[in-house]
């Protein structure tokens, strides 16, 4: 196999991206981190489990970002996570100055990469990496509106006792408080949730979606989730690694879609082969499209902070 699949941060979302990854069996993974001693252990352990899972990918760590090379694809977890009481922009200067830092190396070892960001606060820290490289904006975007939909399929699934994988739905916005669950774009193979569901059990649904990555950091009380993290960003690594053109919720560039411009934030892409190959607008009504211009409005403003 020789396509490779970049992992920097071999914590807990770069190593559940890294075991998705190996199981998918579709290129050599490397995982990069500053600890060391700890992606190159998680690396061998990967690597014993492939005869037993059956896998033959290569999976390596390392401490050096020069070991990226040639990377096809780079999905970014580096950073830190929140602790309870922490809000996501809490994390935002410690971030940006690790996403400056790898975002230069991505420039330099692996100038052709597509990157998923994952690191938070999400949206912001994908508009910084995309200013550090200066790749084009279809070759830079963040994960998080696979993860806010798939926990708003697991609730609705989990509220009809129905299988979740019988259940879509679209979240768009922000990855914060500010979201955008949309119940008229959910189904059950079809059918409008509004059909099975009242609307204040809806309602409910939706802020515990909203709240869905702050309900686990209360449980874990240290760190936040990963596992479903980490399937979001692979299934978006697959889509444009085999260029599926799958539609899903990620963080992208906008230049007016929407009313809005100048901002990474969730909406519906196309992601395929040329990363984000188009921006699917939706025919929001008035309170959708206010939530979404009020989420676009709280992120330009953070902005300011880093310095744009
Ligand atoms: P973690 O603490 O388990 O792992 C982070 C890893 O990054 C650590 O191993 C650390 O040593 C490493 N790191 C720090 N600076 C680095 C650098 N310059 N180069 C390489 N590695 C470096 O944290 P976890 O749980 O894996 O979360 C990682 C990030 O992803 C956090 O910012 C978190 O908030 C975010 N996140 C985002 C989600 C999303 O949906 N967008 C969901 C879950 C987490
Ligand atoms: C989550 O939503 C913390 O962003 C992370 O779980």
């Amino acid at each position: 196999m020789n396509k490779k699949i970049a992992v920097i941060g071999a914590g807990n979302v770069g190593a559940s991206c890294a075991m998705y990854l190996a199981e998918a069996n579709i290129a050599d993974v490397i995982m990069v981190d500053i600890v060391e001693g700890v992606p190159q252990g998680k690396a061998l352990d990967l690597t014993q489990a492939g005869p037993v899972r059956g896998y033959n990918c290569t999976v390596k760590g390392s401490n050096k970002m020069s070991d990226i090379k040639g990377a096809d694809i780079v999905i970014m977890t580096a950073g830190l996570p929140r602790k309870p009481g922490m809000s996501r922009e809490d994390l935002l200067n410690m971030n940006a100055d690790i996403v400056g830092q790898v975002g230069r190396d991505i420039k330099k070892y692996a100038p052709k990469s597509y990157i998923i960001m994952v690191s938070n606060p999400l949206d912001l820290m994908t508009f910084h990496m995309q200013n550090v490289t200066k790749f084009p904006k279809n070759r830079v975007f963040g994960q998080a509106g696979v993860l806010d939909s798939t926990r708003f399929r697991t609730f609705v699934a989990m509220e009809l006792g129905v299988a979740p994988t019988d259940v879509q739905a679209m979240v768009l916005g922000g990855h914060g408080d500010t979201m955008v669950p949309l119940p008229r774009y959910t189904t059950v193979n079809g059918i409008p949730i509004k059909e099975l569901i009242p609307n204040d059990r809806i309602k409910a649904i939706s802020q515990r979606t909203a709240g869905g990555g702050g309900e686990i950091v209360k449980l874990l009380k240290s760190g936040s989730a990963f596992y479903a993290p980490a399937a979001a960003s692979v299934e978006m690594c697959r889509s444009v690694f085999s260029d599926e053109k799958k539609v899903m919720p990620c963080s992208a560039f906008l230049t007016g879609q929407y009313g809005i411009k100048d901002i990474y934030i969730g909406v519906p892409v196309v992601l395929g082969a040329k990363g984000v190959e188009k921006i699917v607008e939706l025919k929001l009504n008035k309170s959708e499209k206010s939530a979404l211009q009020k989420s676009a409005k709280t992120y330009k403003s953070h902005l300011k902070i880093l310095g744009y």
